[in-house]
């Protein structure tokens, strides 16, 4: 078991300054998308029953980045790296969950509140906790169930896909999901309820929020309403950054 973190003003003022050096990196190296990304893989393998997996910084073992669905997070993962070498006191789990805080705020998202004090963990789960893009509702729910999320969680945290793109060497998909993926907003809701995007993504997983009726709910409130969306995205966001996790 990894040692409890002590957050204490150095620990804080530590993590003020990685803020500060993620929002120059990813305005440097245009990776707001790909830090999210990393977020979400090293979140969204939690297990609320064994209370295994979660945001843990286990990603970083190479046994997990390798994993089929994490295809182009190392690029992430060294861009972290870079941050973890001038701030070595922040633990790994830290420091991806701010990455993606940091990526939803410059790209023009809402504010999330981020907790410090996440510890580390050398152990990875066994592959296949992430989501399948190629299947539909009740995976969705088995996925997002597993880890403690609700419904309305699933659809405010599918609207992460409003920045970013599918890679086909990465994902076998291709495309952005919006036609301005480096900004934050309701446009992915948008652009789902919409018969015909040209050129724009829609994954099987993206498509089943217009199927299930709960679902749908969400989707409609987000496309027409932003202020719901920034509000419960910045919610389940949290939710999601702290899975496992309780603050001090
Ligand atoms: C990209 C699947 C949920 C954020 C992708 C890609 C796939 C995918 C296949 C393309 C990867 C590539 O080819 O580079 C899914 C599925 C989800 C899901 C099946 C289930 C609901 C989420 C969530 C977030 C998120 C909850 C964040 C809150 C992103 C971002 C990208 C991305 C930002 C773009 C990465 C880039 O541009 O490099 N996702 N995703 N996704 N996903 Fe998701």
């Amino acid at each position: 078991m990894a040692l409890p973190v002590v957050v204490d003003a150095e620990y804080l003022k530590e993590v003020d300054k990685a803020r500060r050096d993620l929002r120059a990196l990813i305005a440097n190296r245009n990776c707001a998308p790909l830090m999210l990304r990393l977020a979400w893989h090293d979140a969204g393998t939690y297990d609320a029953k064994t209370k295994t997996g979660g945001p843990n910084g286990s990603i970083r073992n190479e046994e997990e980045y390798s994993h089929g669905a994490n295809n182009g997070l190392k690029k992430a993962i060294d861009f972290c790296e870079e941050v973890k070498e001038k701030h070595p006191k922040i633990t790994y789990a830290d420091l991806y969950q701010l990455a993606g805080v940091v990526a939803v705020e410059v790209t023009g998202g809402p504010t999330i509140d981020f907790a410090p004090g996440r510890r580390d963990s050398k152990i990875s789960p066994n592959e296949g906790r992430l989501p399948d893009a190629k299947k539909g509702v009740s995976h969705l729910h088995d996925i997002f169930y597993r880890m403690g999320l609700t419904d309305r969680d699933i659809v405010a945290l599918s609207g992460g896909h409003t920045l970013g793109r599918a890679h086909p060497e990465r994902s076998g998909f291709d495309g952005p999901w919006t036609e301005d993926p480096l900004k934050f907003d309701n446009s992915y809701f948008v652009e789902l309820l919409k018969e015909d995007s040209a050129g724009l993504l829609k994954l099987p997983t993206d498509k089943a929020l217009l199927e299930d009726a709960e679902f749908r709910r969400y989707v409609e409130l987000y496309a027409k309403d932003e202020d719901a969306f920034f509000r419960d995205y910045a919610e389940s966001h949290k939710k999601l950054s702290e899975l496992g996790f309780v603050p001090s």
